[in-house]
């Protein structure tokens, strides 16, 4: 991490602007080859970068959208998959001009709030990572949400405590999400967390990589795998390394570390990867 400079590009968090009228092109079909090779080299890592709509301040701005053989889409910038009927006229315009820089942590998520939890622990270690790299970061664990989240009138009416991690997620450059896999799936209170987060801005184009942790020998896959498909549709970009820790009451120490230096050696590893990716992905917004 030589070229890493302690800070990540500002992100805005209400980062796009809508223009009207989609038009349509023709591409050759060699370029579509192309673009399917090298998505396809990337994990659909560029189709989900489409999925996101690639932004510019420029008014003109045009973005690629859903490939189909033999045509390419080219639409001007404007609401994606699902419903966003009035979103786009309550979105401030950027302002034009490049990025400003600031110090917005990235913050890691610990998707339990047992007592006791083993995720914390991992998170954790995973905030000390960052911390040696010298990268800005801040943990936020499920334990601490205001027992007001858990009324009905939460959705409408959210608890000051919530509207201030809220606004830590709308604002990080990119958000590390730690998730135990309980009956097969992430915990309900992580699904609940992400259900009162501003909607659609939290994860729209966000940076996001994940860890699972389990006591079976699968180490949380079928919890992150389903985390991604949610993050998925809310049109986040998932870093495509993943850690998993399998049989995780036995690794963990006393002290709080790993016994496995492989399994944090992965965990090193991905969180080095996480913040260069974030800062590329903040960089090029
Ligand atoms: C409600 C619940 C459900 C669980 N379900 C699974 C499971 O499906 N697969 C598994 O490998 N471990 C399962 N476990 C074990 C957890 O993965 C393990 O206890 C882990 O430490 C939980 O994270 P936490 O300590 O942060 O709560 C479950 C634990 C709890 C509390």
């Amino acid at each position: 991490m030589s070229e890493w400079d302690g800070r990540f590009p500002h992100r805005d968090p209400l980062p796009y602007q809508t223009v009207e009228k989609p038009l349509k092109t023709s591409a050759r079909p060699s370029i579509l080859s192309e673009y399917h090779r090298c998505n396809h080299r990337f994990g659909g890592f560029f189709d989900s970068l489409l999925r996101s709509r690639l932004v510019t301040d420029e008014p003109n701005a045009v973005t690629l959208g859903p490939v189909e053989p033999g045509v390419i889409e080219v639409s001007p910038v404007g609401p994606s998959n699902y419903d966003r009927a009035g979103a786009a006229d309550r979105r401030p315009r950027r302002s034009a001009g490049a990025p400003t820089m600031q110090t917005a942590p990235l913050l890691i998520v610990s998707g339990s709030n047992r007592p006791n939890s083993n995720t914390l622990r991992v998170a954790k270690i995973i905030e000390g990572h960052y911390r040696r790299l010298g990268a800005p970061v801040e943990l936020y664990g499920l334990e601490q949400l205001p027992p007001e989240v858990f009324t009905p009138e939460a959705y409408t009416r959210k608890p000051d405590a919530f509207v201030l991690v809220q606004q830590r997620v709308l604002e990080a450059p990119g958000l590390h999400v730690v998730t135990p896999e309980y009956n097969g799936s992430f915990p309900g209170i992580l699904k609940h967390f992400i259900d009162l987060l501003k909607f659609p801005e939290s994860f729209e184009g966000k940076p996001v990589a994940f860890v699972g942790i389990a006591s079976g020998s699968w180490g949380g896959l079928r919890a992150v795998e389903q985390l991604q498909m949610v993050f998925g549709y809310r049109n986040a970009h998932v870093y495509p390394d993943r850690v998993f820790l399998p049989g995780i009451s036995s690794k963990l120490a006393p002290d709080g570390t790993l016994t496995d230096p492989a399994l944090d050696g992965r965990l090193a590893a991905q969180t080095a990867g996480f913040a260069k990716f974030a800062h590329a992905l903040g960089a090029a917004r």
